[in-house]
């Protein structure tokens, strides 16, 4: 079977990586990447054998490339989406997928004019124990949803300076509640703010309140020495518990503990993997873009609730 061609655009940190599992992958052949920083972009090309551009607009002319991951900054991801959305190409972008929602709504509504697969990097949802999380919410078999706590808190990334701990990092969080929930929240408040950032805030607490009483507390921040992924969902008869860095799982109710166990694996790797598969497939993704511009309309809600100190309604 012919292999999906596919091209990063960005290969910094996280788009190397991309690269990488495109090359490790069977049904995925890496055609080429681009990088503004020419340098960046000929290691990178070099390490994997492909082409280089500094262009994303000429590199997308190339017709062996059938999809594409934007791992830009933050603030042109949406740019470079929709310009490899408009080259006909499908399209996995990282999160927050745009700055604002106006462009998250604009790469949904070219993504259904082309008939094109968008795609938003929530990788959390590719940990190998969240499954179990949402169906044994789904099922009932921790009882009735309660709650949920999120923590994620680690140093300062100094690579990130386009947007602030909300939009990069909470926003994962946000997208695995709308998950575990099966829903949207029906509002949200914040407290925000900067203490070693200048220009955006590195701490928020965030309030997700949902109709029938269900809610879930987010913690993010860039302040703490030692990383912390973690992610609690309190059910009426037992509690879970995620440590996204480990993947260890652990179900506490009053009669005994389990730990099921899911060997290890690259949750990048299921990403792309089940990019490139839904694309040949023609199936629908685990993260649609609407799921992309949902999470991205409740984390800048956040931020106006922090700015205000009230809660915000969201639907
Ligand atoms: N899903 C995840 O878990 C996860 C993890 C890490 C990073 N990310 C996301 O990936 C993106 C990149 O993060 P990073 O840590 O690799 O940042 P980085 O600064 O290391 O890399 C970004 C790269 O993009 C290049 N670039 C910027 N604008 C460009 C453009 N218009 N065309 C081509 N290249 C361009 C820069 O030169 C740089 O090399 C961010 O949006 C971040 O939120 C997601």
């Amino acid at each position: 079977m012919k292999k999906l061609g596919v091209a990063v655009v960005g290969t910094g940190f996280w788009g190397r990586n991309h690269a990488r599992v495109y090359r490790e992958l069977e049904s995925t052949e890496l055609v080429a990447i681009c990088d503004v920083d020419a340098e960046k972009a000929k290691k990178v090309a070099d390490q994997f054998c492909v082409k280089a551009y500094t262009s994303s607009s000429r590199m997308l002319k190339n017709e062996a490339i059938d999809a594409v991951s934007i791992c830009t900054w933050s603030t042109s991801l949406a740019r470079e989406a929709l310009k490899a959305l408009e080259a006909g190409k499908h399209v996995l972008v990282e999160k927050p997928m745009a700055t604002n929602t106006k462009q998250a709504q604009r790469l949904l509504e070219i993504a259904k004019e082309k008939g094109l697969h968008l795609t938003v990097g929530f990788l959390m949802r590719f940990i190998p124990g969240m499954q179990h999380i949402r169906e044994a919410v789904e099922k009932g078999s921790i009882g009735e949803l309660v709650c949920a706590t999120a923590k994620r808190v680690s140093q300062w990334p100094e690579r990130i300076g386009d947007v602030g701990v909300v939009k990069d990092t909470a926003i994962h969080d946000i997208d695995v509640v709308r998950y575990i929930f099966n829903g949207d929240p029906a509002s949200v408040y914040a407290k925000a703010g900067n203490m070693r950032h200048k220009k955006f805030e590195d701490y928020a607490q965030i309030m997700l309140t949902y109709k029938d009483g269900k809610s879930a507390f987010i913690e993010s921040n860039w302040l703490t020495p030692y990383k912390t992924r973690t992610l609690t969902v309190t059910g009426s008869d037992a509690i879970m518990r995620l440590d996204y860095i480990t993947q260890e799982l652990w179900i506490e109710a009053a009669k005994e503990n389990l730990q099921p166990k899911y060997p290890w694996q690259e949750p990048l790797k299921l990403e792309l993997q089940h990019f490139a598969d839904c694309i040949t497939k023609k199936e629908k993704p685990i993260v649609t873009g609407t799921d992309g511009l949902k999470a991205l309309r409740i984390a800048e809600a956040a931020l106006r609730s922090s700015v205000r100190n009230k809660a915000i309604k969201l639907s």
